[in-house]
């Protein structure tokens, strides 16, 4: 099938657009249209490639990841080697390696090239008439594995240069590195699922590389930052380093924001400093800053002594891990009661700052950590990120260490802690009195699906809670307009309203206020089962976990958080308290099966309807009805009221029956 010359131009234009586009987002931070828009061309091409797949070439932007996993990776040979450099650790060494330079060069000044030490994964990629054709790590600097595959699923490598004037052959150097956002959000997720955590961004960018599978690499947010060039064929350079960088940058590769060109040692030293106040607030980790003699032939002229050149240093910062040792381990309670382990540290200085505590964020982190009191141990600091332990030095355990034990009692109120099945938080289960659960208590409680306070939001809740006015739920009941009044941002009608907003929430339905007391796990779903299968508030409070698992959809977590809530006194106490303040709803026994009609049909409701969505809602569910999201095989009714859009389409597509309120009205029979 021959191609169309206007789909051949158009598929080529759509593909510079793409390159051009990825170039302005990934490499400059800078974008021209909106992601949708991106996306739109995208998918053009796709269909365009997919209708004639002659079309796709391998630097396609749509080619980035692709193939099946690799079996090993293959040796790659450098023909110019990766190189590494001399250190220079305090100024006294960055003016010493100023010295030298100046007196091979026979020169009073050097200008340098000055730009951050990136902590990653050093990478070669080579790009022949302007096509990547081959990423290579460094290995032992002569030899290194062909990662091509993986690095091509890094947008702000481009897969072909941009511009013109490249070389015929160029070896682009540089470094990839795994953003700390990236790190954190990773390492986030292998804690939740039990997995095992990387050390630190540089450990977690190469566990990233060296995946065989390039689908794997494509998850993670990786970049490449550029720094220098090696083998350079058919084809000129600048006369600088730093002339170089910017035709790199031209050619769409990316580089660092911060090149710039300083004189001398002072200028270095001015440099150092300047990133490394900079330091904690770059998107990723870097260790020192590295100077290199500017002009491409002062480099030639100064050449190698053994493996680093003579022309280049790397003036390093204070390193971000530091060993120290666990004075204790102590218990935090966070706002939506969970217990967080913290370790007290000896006193360090990690990278300029003082660090006392590091977070071991639950108890089975600890036990795989193996940290125990009296430990050495590594920890980091790096960015914002609260200090975090990497690991104990296993050779320095004194004889006298003791083991963490989570608390069985809350250290904040003293109530149970419980740790449900297959998860790894522990959490307090005194949620209505836990004082550092008050404001997340108090805001959940009057939210619009639960209480429906009108008017009780964030703010007032922190100055409720700051100023002592307000301990638990109930004691919102006994607040006065004058009270409120004299608070920020209140006048006398506002309090007037939240008064009024107050008293109106007493009269409630016992599904919204299960859901307003907050048990850890019960959503409003899991609250209307409650009510609808004990029918009071105090068959649910004396229900045993064995009762609560014959609710439907309630499991052995659920039951056991529902459980040991109530089991709690102080819960009791401000349930109790609740009522005395006129909290109420209208007490229903069981609903007998006949006045279920709707049991075991799910509905899903759209468009605009005479009533609000959750008031329609909450009928439903009485009528034991489940209510959904969004339309599926599943769905037993579409209630669709005017300028219904998708949901419509999809429920008529499957076969959906659709009802308008009428029809809804006769099916239950009102
Ligand atoms: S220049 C011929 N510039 O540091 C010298 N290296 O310790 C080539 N690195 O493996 C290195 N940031 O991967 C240079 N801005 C930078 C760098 C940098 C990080 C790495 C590089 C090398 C290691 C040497």
């Amino acid at each position: 099938m021959s191609i169309p010359p206007e789909v051949l131009a158009r598929a080529e234009s759509l593909r510079q657009a793409l390159h051009h586009h990825n170039y302005r987002y990934y490499v400059l931070d800078d974008p021209e249209i909106p992601d949708a828009e991106y996306d739109r061309l995208m998918r053009e091409l796709e269909a365009l490639e997919a209708e004639y797949p002659e079309l796709v070439t391998p630097d396609s932007p749509t080619q980035r990841v692709g193939g099946e996993p690799l079996a090993a990776f293959a040796e790659v040979e450098h023909r110019v080697p990766m190189l590494s450099l001399e250190n220079a650790l305090d100024e006294s060494e960055l003016r010493a390696f100023d010295r030298r330079v100046r007196e091979r060069l026979g020169r009073e000044l050097v200008d340098y090239l000055a730009e951050p030490k990136f902590d990653g994964l050093a990478i070669s990629l080579t790009y022949e008439t302007g096509r990547l054709v081959q990423a290579a790590t460094r290995g032992d600097g002569r030899r290194g594995e062909d990662v091509t595959a993986q690095v091509r699923t890094i947008r702000s490598v481009p897969l072909r240069l941009l511009g013109e004037g490249w070389p015929a052959l160029i070896e682009v150097r540089g470094e990839v590195v795994l953003p700390r956002a990236g790190f954190e959000s990773l390492n986030a997720r292998a804690r939740e699922e039990g997995g095992k955590t990387f050390a630190n961004p540089r450990n977690a960018a190469a566990g990233s590389l060296r995946q065989l599978d390039p689908r794997v690499t494509a998850t993670r947010p990786l970049e490449m930052l550029c720094y220098g060039f090696g083998l350079v064929e058919g084809g000129r350079l600048a006369e600088t380093q730093g002339g170089t960088l910017a035709l790199l940058r031209a050619w769409g590769l990316r580089t660092s924001s911060h090149l710039r060109v300083v004189h001398g040692a002072e200028g270095a030293i001015a440099y150092h400093r300047e990133i490394g106040a900079l330091r904690d607030r770059l998107d990723y980790d870097i260790d020192g800053v590295v100077l290199k003699v500017d002009a491409l032939a002062d480099q030639e002229r100064l050449g190698f002594v053994s493996r680093a050149p003579r022309w280049a240093v790397a003036y390093k910062f204070p390193p971000q891990e530091e060993i120290t040792r666990v004075l204790d381990i102590q218990v935090q309670v966070g706002r939506t009661g969970v217990l967080t382990p913290v370790a007290r540290l000896e006193p360090v200085q990690v990278a300029g700052v003082t660090v006392t505590n590091a977070t071991l964020h639950n108890e089975d982190e600890v036990r795989r950590k193996d940290v125990h009191v009296g430990d050495s141990v590594i920890v980091r600091r790096a960015g914002d990120v609260i200090p975090q332990i990497m690991g104990v030095i296993a050779e320095r355990r004194p004889p006298d260490v003791r083991p963490f034990v989570m608390p069985s009692l809350c250290p904040v109120c003293g109530s149970e802690v419980v740790r449900a099945e297959g998860e790894v938080a522990s959490r307090c289960s005194g949620g209505l009195y836990c004082p550092a659960q008050r404001k997340e208590t108090l805001c959940h409680f009057a939210s619009r699906r639960a209480m429906d306070i009108e008017g009780l939001g964030e703010k007032l809740v922190d100055q409720l809670v700051e100023r002592d006015l307000v301990r638990t739920p109930a004691d919102l009941y006994a607040l006065d307009e004058d009270t409120l009044a004299g608070l920020e941002r209140m006048g006398g009608k506002s309090a007037a309203n939240l008064v009024e907003a107050l008293a109106r929430s007493r009269a409630t339905t016992l599904p919204r206020f299960l859901y307003a007391l907050g048990i850890p796990q019960v959503g409003e779903a899991t609250a209307q089962s409650l009510a609808q299968h004990f029918g009071t508030l105090e068959a649910i409070m004396s229900a045993t976990p064995a009762t609560l698992t014959e609710v439907p959809d309630v499991g052995p977590v659920v039951a056991a958080e529902v459980h040991a809530f109530f089991r709690q006194p102080h819960n009791r106490e401000v349930i109790d308290g609740l009522r005395v303040a006129g909290v109420a709803w209208p007490e229903v026994d069981r609903p007998p099966v006949e006045r279920q009609p709707l049991a075991g049909k799910t509905f899903v409701i759209t468009g605009t309807l005479s009533r609000p969505r959750d008031a329609i809602k909450d009928d439903l569910l009485t009528l034991g009805a489940k209510v959904a999201g969004s339309v599926s095989k599943k769905t037993d009714y579409l209630i669709a009221g005017s300028d219904a859009g998708s949901k419509l389409e999809k429920a008529r597509a499957l076969g959906v029956p659709v009802l308008d309120e009428d029809a809804l009205a006769r099916l239950v029979g009102g």
